[in-house]
């Protein structure tokens, strides 16, 4: 048996805003295993993305509390959410994954040598995953240089090289053709071996039904769906 790796206990979000406020969740507990492949599928606007947001502990709920490796998060300060951030979840966005500044090969690189691994690793190994993210021959494009569907491979293997025990995907093959689509879930199922958890929001049914459940959000709630 797994052990829980994260979880959200009374989770409830509201977004404040003139127009009147939203509630995104009222009550939310959820317990995601360790070795978990979970799709995350809801409609436009359902709160997906704010949902792996607050995962990542980038946003505050509004009551309640996040648990990661059974430990509370809510009363961490921001240096030790970062810490926790950098030790254990890998994020890939919708967009503005990468640092503009840098190289796609040096983006991915990143998280290694932020680690203090050495570069001349650092490098071998981001080479060995761009070859198979099927983006080597643009290592040395900057991330404006690339179209939206390589930005995202690149910043795939930025996630992936981090080798975190949590993988947060928003969307990670919105920008794909089907073909890539699937390889990079294929990743992810490589992953899972590894006994990583992957959550990943997405509108693509097929892919979703291959994980090993949904995570249907609708209305406030979130209902369990057995994908097989
Ligand atoms: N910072 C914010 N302030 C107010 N409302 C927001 C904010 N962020 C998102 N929302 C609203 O919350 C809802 C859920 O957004 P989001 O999580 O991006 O949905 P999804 O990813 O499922 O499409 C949307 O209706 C959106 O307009
Ligand atoms: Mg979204």
């Amino acid at each position: 048996m797994n052990k829980i790796l994260i979880e959200t206990v009374n989770l409830k979000k509201i977004y404040q805003h003139f127009n009147g406020n939203i509630t995104l969740f009222k009550n939310l507990n959820l317990k995601i295993k360790q070795g978990d492949l979970v799709a995350l599928v809801g409609p436009s606007g359902s709160g997906k993305s704010s949902l792996l947001h607050l995962l990542a502990l980038l946003d505050e709920p509004t009551r309640g509390d996040i648990k990661i490796n059974n430990i509370f998060t809510k009363k961490f300060t921001d240096e030790k959410k970062d810490e926790t951030r950098r030790k254990n979840i890998s994020i890939i966005f919708q967009d503005n994954n990468l640092l503009n500044d840098f190289t796609a090969i040096e983006n991915v690189m990143m998280p290694l040598i932020i680690k203090g691994e050495n570069v001349v690793k650092a490098e071998k190994e981001a080479q060995k995953i761009l070859k198979k993210m099927k983006i080597l021959d643009r290592s040395q494009h900057f991330p404006n240089q690339l179209s939206g569907g390589e930005q995202q491979r690149v910043a795939i293997a930025r996630a992936l090289i981090a080798e975190t025990s949590l993988i947060l995907a928003d969307e990670p093959t919105g920008n794909l053709d089907f073909n890539t689509s699937k390889e990079i879930f294929s990743y992810f199922l490589k992953l899972k071996k590894l006994k990583k958890t992957i959550i990943f929001a997405t509108h693509n049914r097929e892919l979703a039904n291959r994980a090993d459940y949904k995570l249907f959000i609708s209305n406030g709630d979130i209902k369990r769906v057995n994908a097989r």
